[in-house]
């Protein structure tokens, strides 16, 4: 795997240094605030602390936040539009909401203090993969609601950089400004830049003569094989960031250049836990459960992100635990006739196979009694013979590795929708 150059210890910010008892020091002290302010000022914390028999008082160490109830996506919900918030209205300076698909939206909401937090902790996200001060950086995130262009755009502007405010969408546009304007790095989801990939081929421009030397990559999972596949593409060096709404948004954590090998939680603003998401019992790998530190107008506690990780030492920044790259989340899994299958398993095994491309889709359907998977990928251009034996390749490689048997159709370049933010991988096709 091809490894960038780290940041020079004085181009970090100090925090990013101390020892790992300092941290811990610092988060106790930060969590006996939060979970104080979230009682205070939000009743649904006082009810459910309450009912839990628990006061913030009784935290006296970190250990003790597993004292504490979870907080869900539901509870979120019927606070809608703005019960979660602890501060009064007027002092939240920003709202942000996802987008609802699966029901009402959720409403998250920040204080001046709680966008300068996050503007830090994006900017430190974005020198972690390789960006540096006076870097063009081309955001094609969406802005809107979304938190994904507005959270990189701060935190660009915050580290000292020259951003371009693409967002998502208009294509060969795209194409033409990173042509024309020679940016060091781009943020964009993965699913998005395989279409620009597309558009730079389409427009007879070499991907790889780019300006572009650092891609930040998030807002859905991806695998290592995307990595290098993105890597070679482009030629730079493909970096994961992490985040969520009801957290901040992107840059909740952050992969480090240097290393590739997970993402560092910024746990000075985000405390991370794992747990068995069926029992939520304290677990080594599981569901990542966050609670911040310091956000004043919707603090979360113990936020239950359905997003299946584990937790690891640091490395490249040894006080920050890492996150493993997140492999999917609870309501993505499909279970295929008892078996579960994560989309980023089929992913890393259709990269295996010579003459089909990273654009996929899973359709699942109940023809009979049984469902079926049939996972519909294109191959590359130019793949005309071969594509019978690559697809009997895919299937075979699939029953080994997921141990499911599935369909598989290679269907033409061009043919599959292609996404310009989150990209949608499944297609359920299953009447009840
Ligand atoms: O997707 C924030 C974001 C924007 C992160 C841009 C990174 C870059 P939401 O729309 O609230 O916020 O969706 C959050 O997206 O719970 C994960 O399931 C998924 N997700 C985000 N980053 C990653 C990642 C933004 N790096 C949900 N890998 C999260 C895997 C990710 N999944």
């Amino acid at each position: 795997m091809r490894l960038g150059r780290p940041p020079a210890p004085d181009e970090l910010d100090p925090i990013e240094r101390v020892s790992r008892d300092e941290l811990a020091a610092l988060q106790l002290e930060r969590l006996r605030h939060t979970l104080d302010h979230a009682y205070r000022n939000v009743p649904l914390y006082r009810e459910k602390f309450d009912a839990a028999g628990v006061h913030p008082n009784d935290c006296k160490e970190l250990a003790d936040l597993a004292r504490f109830p979870f907080t869900t996506k539901e509870d979120l919900r019927e606070s809608y539009p703005f019960g979660m918030f602890a501060v009064p209205r007027e002092q939240v300076a920003r709202i942000h909401a996802s987008s609802g698909t699966t029901g009402r939206a959720t409403v998250v909401g920040y204080t001046k203090r709680d966008l300068d937090v996050w503007a830090e902790v994006m900017a430190r996200s974005i020198r972690a993969s390789g960006g540096r001060p006076g870097d063009i950086v081309h955001v094609a995130y969406g802005y809107g609601l979304f938190t994904g262009g507005l959270g990189a755009h701060y935190g660009a502007e915050r580290l000292g950089c020259t951003v371009v405010p693409v967002s998502g969408g208009m294509t060969p546009r795209q194409v033409r400004l990173i042509d024309d304007f020679k940016p060091d790095v781009i943020m964009v989801t993965p699913s998005y830049m395989l279409a620009l990939l597309d558009e730079f081929r389409a427009q007879g421009i070499d991907p790889r003569a780019t300006s572009l030397r650092v891609g930040i990559f998030g807002a859905e999972p991806w695998t290592e094989q995307m990595r290098a596949e993105i890597e070679d593409a482009f030629d730079l060096d493909a970096v994961d960031v992490y985040g969520l709404s009801e957290v901040m948004g992107p840059g909740v954590a952050n992969e480090c250049v240097e290393t590739k090998d997970g993402l560092h939680v910024w746990e000075d603003h985000f405390y991370p836990e794992t747990v068995d998401p069926f029992t939520g019992e304290p677990a080594d790998e599981g569901e990542l459960v966050f609670t911040t530190l310091t956000k004043e107008a919707m603090p979360v506690i113990r936020y239950r992100t359905r997003d299946l990780t584990r937790l690891l030492p640091g490395t490249a920044r040894p006080a920050f635990r890492r996150m493993r790259k997140v492999t999917g989340r609870t309501d993505d899994m499909i279970i295929l006739r008892g078996v579960n299958v994560f989309p980023t398993q089929i992913e890393e095994v259709v990269l295996g196979v010579e003459g089909l491309s990273p654009h996929f889709q899973l359709r699942l359907t109940r023809p009979g009694r049984l469902d079926v998977m049939t996972v519909r990928v294109e191959a590359r251009p130019g793949f005309d013979e071969g594509r019978e034996a690559a697809g009997r390749a895919l299937r075979s490689a699939v029953k080994e590795t997921v141990g499911v048997s599935v369909e598989v159709e290679v269907v033409d370049p061009e043919t599959l929708e292609r996404s310009v933010g989150k990209l949608k991988r499944v297609v359920d096709e299953r009447h009840d």
